[in-house]
């Protein structure tokens, strides 16, 4: 009888968007400023959490902004139009912030495979992002290929700080893209489990940690010849997977695993629970148990004692009840009462059936966790083993729509176990792969087989091995998803100009009769539209004309068809009966370019017809 206690509450509210912010339950000040402030901020209070060197700037560049955009290339795609796979090049905090708004809430699931800093990787300096390529090169920043990858060695002073810190934006991004129902599946080793532990906790919040899931490691045998010595550490045999979901409403398929020596025997257990239902206590062989409750309905109950009273009557001078239950088709039940049976069953007991499979635990040792598939040929070191993600994936729960994104996506094992999987359970889930153009060392097998950069094996993996599945599959799934549409990290198409006007007086701006960047085509421009528009890059997209002969592009609406969330006209000779035309459609949005439209008559029209035809639609001239 007392009002609310409104600390407790806005803590809370704050724990729900910030849960990085609260440790031990009071709130984080300085974090919480770094989350809300545009520059650095300083902080030196004691408490109980992981801090690290850079973790402030860590959030910094998490929250920043950025002026880019992915830009379609249809000759790298597979099925460019019809697909709804995607297939994203470039760094991997980059490509997140640009799905960020558009994906919102919308992944079932995240898997994620990053480097484990085992002391030889290679991790993204993000420091440098922002940078001129001229500077990297000069303070030798970028690799011998040209890459901003820096090996993060062991013996370097930030060796976890700068890997945390290279974690940490990215999931902290990441966590906003998932379902309320959603959750994400981190594989990882020895060398940064503990520090990944914490810093989900920070993310995800630890009430939201399900499980660390144990995979077994193929062991190189790199102890033996130290064995007569006496052994510093034993060989590592397995690695994990930690779970985290995004809330309470996270909930997984209860998988099945085969048993390790199965017995053929069933046994007899107790057919009472202690769940307290009156509804399901009812008479079984002369006994009605006074608490608790009986395990199945009345009728299903009546009809296994009947199943027993026959098999005792007819069958059990010939035969076990295991071979009794096998002939008759493995489902039936069977209830009996013992005699000197005591307690609150009375005696009475159910059967349970022999099974030679369990439910699987967080012991997953029976899938080796890199195998490359046999079939797929594709010199990548160290993949992840398809059945291991497959697994995974069915884990997850995922239905049919429900996407799934690995963003440290290698040799694209996830979407060949989405494939996979999509056959075997006749379902269509989607993927989104991200993937650094990583150039490949020119001594490995992999350039020695022609590859330049991983996305050129990870394309290919995912070609070949969708032809395959294809194929092993063309009559009972005729129309699998095998296509993928490949999308490339670039700078904006829009020139400084758009972004900062008021930096250019009226003189300057004649000079930007345009403020779409040179080389960019209508697709281009039409895919940082869709970003900035909130429109999935899968979308189907339609090209249709005006009467008049505009081309114009339609994404309609995927629930029902004649409701288009945009209309993109890229047309360099825009009239104002086109815009009649298209504003008729009542499109949720419209996009026209200034300097497509052919007076200036029509550039004053424009908002016009569309107050008169559509005015509800977000209208944008670029
Ligand atoms: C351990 S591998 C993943 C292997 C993958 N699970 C498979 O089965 O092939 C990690 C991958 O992440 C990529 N990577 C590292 N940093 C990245 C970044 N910042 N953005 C995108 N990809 C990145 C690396 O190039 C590498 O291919």
């Amino acid at each position: 009888m007392q009002s609310e206690n409104l600390l407790d509450k806005n803590i809370e509210y704050i724990a729900k968007k910030f849960p990085n912010c609260i440790s031990e339950g009071k709130i984080d000040f300085d974090l919480l400023r770094q989350e809300l402030s545009p520059v650095l901020v300083e902080g030196k209070d004691e408490r109980y959490r992981l801090d690290w060197v850079g973790k402030r700037q860590a959030i910094l560049t998490a929250n920043s902004p950025i002026a880019k955009t992915l830009r379609p290339l249809r000759e790298e795609s597979l099925n460019f139009d019809t697909t709804e796979n995607l297939y994203l090049e470039g760094d991997n905090l980059d490509v997140l912030k640009l799905l960020h708004e558009t994906y919102l809430s919308k992944i079932k699931m995240i898997y994620i495979d990053p480097p484990y800093n085992t002391g030889n990787d290679f991790i993204y300096n993000d420091d440098f992002a922002d940078d001129a390529d001229g500077y990297l090169t000069k303070s030798n920043q970028k690799d011998d290929h040209g890459n901003r990858m820096t090996a993060n060695k062991e013996t370097s002073g930030r060796y976890h700080s700068d890997w945390l810190s290279m974690m940490y934006m990215r999931l902290k991004l990441a966590k906003d893209l998932l379902t309320d129902d959603g959750a994400i599946f981190i594989s990882i080793d020895d060398n940064e489990i503990v520090h990944l532990r914490k810093i989900c906790d920070d993310i995800f919040g630890s009430p939201n940690f399900r499980n660390t899931i144990l995979v077994r490691r193929r062991i190189k045998s790199l102890n033996s010849q130290f064995a007569a010595s006496g052994l510093q550490r034993l060989n590592i045999g397995f690695e994990y997977v930690l779970i985290y979901a995004k809330s309470d409403n996270f909930t997984m398929r209860p998988l099945r695993m085969k048993k390790i020596n199965a017995s053929r025997k069933g046994r007899w257990d107790v057919f009472w629970s202690n769940a307290d239902r009156p509804t399901m206590r009812y008479d079984v062989l002369g006994f009605t148990p006074k608490d608790g409750q009986w395990r199945y309905s009345k009728e299903k109950a009546d009809v296994a004692v009947a199943n027993y009273e026959k098999y005792q009557a007819e069958y059990a001078m010939k035969m076990t009840l295991e071979d009794y239950w096998e002939g008759t088709g493995c489902c039936m039940q069977f209830i009996r009462r013992i005699s000197d049976g005591y307690g609150k069953n009375g005696g009475v007991q159910h059967w349970i059936a022999p099974s030679d499979t369990a439910l699987r635990t967080s012991n997953w040792t029976d899938i080796e966790v890199s195998q490359i598939h046999k079939e797929i040929d594709i010199p990548f070191e160290n993949p992840k083993s398809r059945e291991l993600i497959q697994e995974l994936v069915k884990l997850a729960n995922l239905k049919t729509g429900d996407i799934v994104l690995d963003f440290f996506s290698g040799s694209a094992t996830t979407a060949h176990a989405v494939m996979q999987l999509n056959v075997e359970e006749n379902i269509s889930i989607k993927y989104i792969l991200v993937q650094l153009d990583e150039k490949i060392n020119e001594k490995s097998e992999a350039y020695s087989a022609g590859y330049k950069t991983i996305c050129e094996i990870g394309k290919d993996r995912i070609r070949r091995a969708g032809k395959k599945i294809a194929e092993e599959n063309r009559m009972a799934v005729p129309d699998i998803d095998i296509g993928f549409r490949v999308l490339k990290l670039d700078d904006s198409n829009m020139r400084d100009v758009y972004y900062n006007p008021k930096a250019y007086n009226q003189d300057t701006l004649l000079d930007f009769i345009t403020s779409i960047k040179e080389g960019r085509t209508a697709e281009d421009i039409l895919f940082q539209v869709m970003l900035d528009k909130g429109v999935l890059p899968s979308s189907k997209i339609e090209k249709r004309r005006t009467t008049n002969g505009q081309q114009t592009y339609y994404i309609v609406g995927a629930t029902e068809s004649e409701v288009i969330d945009l209309i993109c006209c890229l047309d360099k000779k825009i009239d104002t009966d086109a815009i009649k035309e298209i504003a008729k459609h009542q499109p949720g949005c419209c996009v026209f370019l200034d300097s497509g439209m052919d007076s200036d008559a029509t550039r004053t029209n424009v908002k016009q017809v569309f107050d008169t035809y559509s005015s509800k639609t977000n209208l944008e001239v670029l």
